[in-house]
């Protein structure tokens, strides 16, 4: 029988600094009281200059481990799904990898925007129900705030910067990702896009100039493309882990805006109370916005070993998504692992790889 995949770890990791709608009021012709009326968002977490992707990816990936009590070298395979990575290549996955010492995990990035993490927790799940790996750690992470136009208050004032992670793990208990459902429609690509820095349309001081490498939004047809979708992945995803939208005891929605959430739980005739809510304190962390709840769900005690829950998001692409998990918590401890004492040994190590290759490339006359 396929082996089951439990979520058994949790964490993540956002900027300390923190940038409030009275912030923007300074920035753009915005107030704060238009800001939480049209998207409920008070305050997002912005990355300073030390802080990027990979940081808060390892930072989130390494408390995770945490909580599952695993140690990175069990891991085989890291997910980061993010839309900001480091660079266009190496993927960011790799740079935790090497950060967190998963020496033997295979790394990549997935890009599937807001709904990300839903996709790449499908994959890491299918991966563990096929057999052919037992440990995963599935990884949301973005510093958006890198390709949002300051000038522009139209998507300034939504977004924001932070991680999460979940470990997953192999079991025979019944549990866990019970189903999950991906769609994409890329006839709405256009829709929301960062338009120069790819291949289409390389960097040049044109681009630079009309200012393609930020985000462009066309909120009113997103709000409504958003608001169908996710009722409609819910129902999709409830319904292919055979159950009812009454078995379902909590909805981690992506948090884009509080009246898309509101409008899609109408719509579901699931009351609001049901639903987890925190878009107020870190506004869209796009990817990262589903871990990141459903770490503040379990503090507040929302969550629970046996809960049914739906993860449900949607996002440029198109692309939208939902999964249905019963959730687990981590397996019990048989060994008491701090993934963070492994820091050390961790720098230490990459260090030593990068002097090795620097040797042998002087010894063979290559230039490293
Ligand atoms: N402050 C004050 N006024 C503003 C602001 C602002 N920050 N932004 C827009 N306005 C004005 C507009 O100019 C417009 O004025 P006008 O009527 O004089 O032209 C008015 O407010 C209404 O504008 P709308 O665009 O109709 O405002 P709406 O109620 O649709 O809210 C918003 C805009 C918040 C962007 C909404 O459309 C939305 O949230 N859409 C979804 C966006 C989203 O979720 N994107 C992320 C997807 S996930 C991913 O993959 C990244």
């Amino acid at each position: 029988m396929s082996p089951y995949a439990h979520i058994t770890g949790w964490g993540m990791a956002v900027p300390s600094k923190v940038l409030t709608n009275s912030d923007l009021e300074k920035m753009v012709d915005t107030d704060d009281a238009w800001i939480q009326s049209r998207t409920g968002i008070r305050q997002r977490h912005i990355a300073n200059e030390e802080e990027s992707t990979a940081t808060l990816a390892k930072d989130a990936a390494l408390n995770a481990l945490r909580v599952a009590n695993l140690n990175p070298a069990d891991i085989e395979l890291i997910i980061v799904s993010t839309s900001s990575p480091e660079h266009v290549f190496p993927a960011t996955a790799c740079l935790v990898q090497d950060r967190i010492g998963a020496t033997h995990a295979g790394a990549f990035d997935l890009s599937a925007a807001c709904s990300g993490f839903i996709f790449a927790l499908n994959m890491a799940t299918q991966a563990i129900r096929s057999g052919s790996i037992h440990n995963a750690v599935v990884i949301g992470a973005e510093t958006l705030s890198r390709f949002v136009d300051w000038e522009d208050r139209n998507t300034c004032i939504l977004f924001g910067d932070g991680a999460g992670a979940f470990v997953l793990q192999a079991g025979d208990e019944p549990g866990g990702v019970l189903s999950a459902v991906m769609r994409s429609d890329g006839s709405g690509g256009d829709l929301l896009s960062v338009p120069a820095g790819g291949s289409f349309m390389p960097t040049s001081a044109d681009t630079i100039l009309n200012k393609q490498h930020t985000i462009h939004m066309n909120g009113r047809e997103v709000f409504r493309f958003a608001t169908r979708v996710i009722a409609q992945a819910t129902r999709e995803a409830v319904a292919s882990a055979q159950l009812k939208l009454e078995d379902v005891q909590l909805v981690i929605p992506h948090q884009a805006n509080l009246r898309i959430i509101e409008a899609a739980m109408r719509g579901l005739e699931i009351p609001i109370d049901q639903c987890f809510i925190n878009i107020e304190r870190y506004g869209n962390t796009s990817t990262a916005s589903i871990p990141i709840a459903t770490c503040e769900a379990i503090q507040q005690g929302r969550l629970q070993s046996g809960d049914n829950t739906v993860f449900v998001g949607f996002g440029a692409g198109l692309t939208w998504g939902a999964a249905m998990v019963r959730w687990t918590g981590p397996f019990l401890p048989h060994r008491h692992i701090y993934p963070t004492s492994y820091r050390l040994w961790v720098a230490v190590r990459s260090q030593l790889l990068r002097l090795v290759r620097r040797i042998e490339g002087w010894i063979w006359g290559r230039n490293i």
